[in-house]
């Protein structure tokens, strides 16, 4: 049965998980032939965070949803969807229903969805959709992902980037809808990219049965060819969703870009003339977190009570696919 609270979209807590362990550039010259000036002149990264021996995905995404829900002064039994978008699952069948057990969100119905770095604002739209048709009332979207598991610890051009993390908001049913405007995008013709590919090994079972049986590989980027399509596509895709909201660059509060590279968060802000002091930017101490670095960026701002209620968010993911996308709202 459809319900009646209004079919509009609040965002209305955030959290993030804590993790301790960190890795910083001098640590990484150790591993790899670079420096701390290096990593920090060309991305603004200076160290990121590792999941430890006993941390997994799903403690922290749970850690993450548990403390967006008390912000939104819920709890986990009044969660109806729990949306978690990652491409680093503890289990390729998905990691979302460990995260609902783990919260105690009985009756919650949850599932993965994966689009790289895009994949929180992927994930936060799709939860927009089923609040606006009037299904669900209270949705958990989670980004999180542990990228060191797959990263090629022997290559610099991309080790230095990476880090793990887990953030997440709570989207409701409201009466005014605050999601204002939104766009996704996906070119797969650009996927050779950025990959982190299944490699099939053919393995004979019997003489006339055998099944591919391979793994996956670790990251694979060109650095380059990235960088080009973000400082294109994102001031693109964030000027359409304005477009849509009936908005201008200029009625933006925040700009919440996937943390990806600081020169790529310069490049977008200036061409959006979006100062930088309206430029949210974790990298230096995070890296990139791939899903969950809108939402660790996020609640950041949020809690240091820099973003307050009614201020207008510009979100955008841009990553692996390729995939983009840019989502427009007031927060709270
Ligand atoms: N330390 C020292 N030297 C390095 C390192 C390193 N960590 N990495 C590369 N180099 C060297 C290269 O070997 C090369 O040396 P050479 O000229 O002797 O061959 C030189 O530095 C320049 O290499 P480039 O790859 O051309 O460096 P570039 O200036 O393009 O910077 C970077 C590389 C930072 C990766 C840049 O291309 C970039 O920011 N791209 C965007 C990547 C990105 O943000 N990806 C993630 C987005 S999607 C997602 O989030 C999953």
């Amino acid at each position: 049965m459809l319900q009646q609270l209004g079919n509009g979209v609040s965002v209305t807590g955030c959290g993030s998980a804590k993790l301790t362990n960190h890795l910083d550039n001098h640590m990484l010259s150790k591993i790899v032939d670079t420096s701390d000036e290096w990593i920090a002149t060309r991305t603004g990264i200076r160290q990121r965070h590792i999941a430890g021996e006993d941390d997994c995905l799903k403690t922290l995404a749970a850690e993450a949803a548990q403390e967006a829900i008390t912000m939104a002064g819920l709890a986990p039994i009044d969660i109806d969807l729990i949306i978690l978008a990652t491409s680093t699952p503890d289990d390729l069948f998905g990691s979302a229903c460990q995260v609902q057990a783990e919260l105690g969100a009985a009756t919650a119905v949850a599932f993965d969805l994966t689009a790289a770095c895009s994949g929180f604002v992927f994930a936060m739209v799709t939860a927009a959709q089923f609040i606006r048709t009037g299904v669900y009332q209270n949705v958990v979207v989670i980004g999180a992902d542990l990228l060191s598991r797959w990263t090629d610890w022997s290559d610099r051009r991309t080790c230095v980037l990476f880090g793990d993390g887990a953030g997440a908001v709570v989207m409701q049913a409201s009466e005014r809808d605050r999601l204002l405007g939104f766009e996704l995008r996906s070119d797969g013709a650009l996927n050779d990219c950025l990959k982190l590919t299944y490699q099939s090994q053919f393995k004979e079972l019997a003489d006339d049965a055998a099944v591919q049986h391979g793994t996956f590989q670790p990251i694979t980027m060109n650095g380059r060819e990235v960088y080009k399509f973000a400082v294109k596509r994102v001031p693109e895709v964030i000027e359409k969703a304005l477009f849509r909201a009936g908005l201008a660059t200029n009625d933006i509060d925040w700009l919440l870009l996937h943390q990806a590279n600081q020169r790529i968060l310069d490049a977008v802000a200036e061409r959006l003339h979006i100062p930088s002091e309206r430029v949210v930017s974790n990298m230096a101490h995070h890296g990139n977190t791939s899903a969950a670095s809108i939402p660790i960026a996020l609640d950041e701002v949020v809690r240091a009570g820099k973003v307050k209620v009614g201020d207008t968010i510009a979100a955008s993911g841009f990553g692996a696919g390729l995939t983009w996308g840019a989502a427009i709202f007031e927060w709270g």
